[in-house]
């Protein structure tokens, strides 16, 4: 389309950069002063001493106790969850994941020959997972429970109940907790406990990296920590051969850590507030067009809209016709793993609020067409 010069809207991936968030410039600097420094060798493969120790102490602050030896620094929190599904579960077994989805999940788990079993989050409940359906898909096989919070794609974020709850049940089947934190600093009203600080002898695994929070998704740096429960002791050795095979991730970037954490924050605070106005306008403007109805995203920068589409359509067919028709372009929600039916599409409203405007024109106007009103 671009090549036939038409204009394409990317409200696709969620990436901050790429719509003019700017990286932290004392994180650059480190960066920079790192590369400089000759600092372009393998490093140590479970991260560098000071990145390791200020994850820890960033942890151990919010109530979630763990030690450095604890922490690997990692190719975003995409390799750690990569590392902890091949160290944790065998070809054949099984982990539940929330529906709708991350798909990196799906992706590691078929290249293990294991299996993800879905559990509900449910629009009608804002979101919330739907624990009777998680209760019902446990079996000798499972191994772990995935938990996203805050949440993408929805934009969801789970109160205290939920996480407890979640906590009980997991502990109940003896399955580890993979706690994938990446949004942890994107709440609206501030950031987020990490689910560990509720119950530090849980079986936890906690992700997350620079790439959100820290608006450095190109560095591909991130960290795992592995909370102190004895029951992980075993998965925290594998995790560490494994990260040996791999050497070690990007040496230059893990200088940003330390200051990251230990740093001026002050960028997340004004990210926060672009993130609430342009989570309220896209709340507004979807709500206002007939046939869409959307819930109200509490973190991150994701909204999950639901199209009443005509019997026989698709989220699909919705979503390339609007692409074709407007050049917005968005994700549909089977990509998530939805049923195709169900009409939801993924909104990333990173975007400027007046170019946001001017995308929810142009779906109001298609959306009236499309539905034949
Ligand atoms: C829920 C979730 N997990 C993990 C990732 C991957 O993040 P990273 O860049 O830290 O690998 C993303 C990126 O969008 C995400 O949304």
């Amino acid at each position: 389309m671009e090549a036939a010069g038409k204009t394409v809207r990317y409200l696709n991936v969620g990436d901050p950069v790429a719509c003019g968030f700017r990286t932290p410039p004392h994180l650059v600097a480190a960066v920079e002063r790192a590369l400089r420094d000759g600092h372009n060798h393998y490093g140590p493969s479970p991260g560098l001493p000071q990145a390791r120790e200020a994850v820890a102490r960033e942890f151990t602050s919010r109530g979630f106790p763990v030690t450095a030896d604890r922490v690997l620094i990692t190719a975003g929190t995409s390799e750690g969850i990569e590392l902890a599904l091949n160290a944790l579960v065998d070809p054949d077994g099984e982990v539940l994941v929330p529906m709708p989805t991350y798909p990196l999940y799906t992706a590691v788990l078929a290249k293990i020959g294991a299996r993800g079993r879905y559990y509900r989050l449910d629009p009608a409940r804002g979101w919330m997972p739907d624990l009777e359906h998680l209760s019902s898909l446990v079996t000798p096989a499972t191994r772990a429970l995935v938990i996203i919070d805050p949440n993408n794609p929805t934009g969801a974020m789970y109160p205290p109940a939920i996480r407890r709850a979640l906590l009980e049940f997991a502990d109940r089947h003896g399955l580890v907790i993979l706690a994938d934190e990446v949004y942890g600093d994107l709440g609206y009203d501030g950031p987020v406990a990490p689910l560990g600080s509720l119950d530090p002898d849980a079986a936890i695994i906690s992700f997350s990296s620079l790439s959100k929070g820290y608006l450095a998704p190109g560095w591909r740096t991130g960290w795992m920590a592995i909370g102190r429960s004895p029951r992980l002791d075993d998965l925290l050795r594998a995790v560490k051969k494994l990260a040996d095979g791999r050497l070690c991730s990007t040496v230059p970037m893990q200088y940003a850590i330390e200051p990251a954490l230990a740093g001026d924050r002050s960028h997340q605070a004004s990210f926060r507030t672009a993130l609430k106005e342009r989570a309220a306008l896209t709340v507004s403007r979807l709500c206002a067009i007939p046939g869409i109805s959307c819930v109200a995203p509490t973190a991150a920068f994701y909204a999950m809209p639901k199209v009443a589409l005509p019997p026989g359509c698709t989220d699909e067919d919705y979503v390339l016709a609007l692409l074709r028709t407007t050049g917005v372009l968005c994700v549909y929600g089977s990509g998530f793993g939805l049923p195709a039916a169900e009409g939801f599409l993924r909104i990333v409203f990173l975007s400027p609020p007046q170019e946001l405007d001017g995308v929810f024109t142009l779906m109001a106007d298609f959306t009236r067409e499309y539905l034949g009103g």
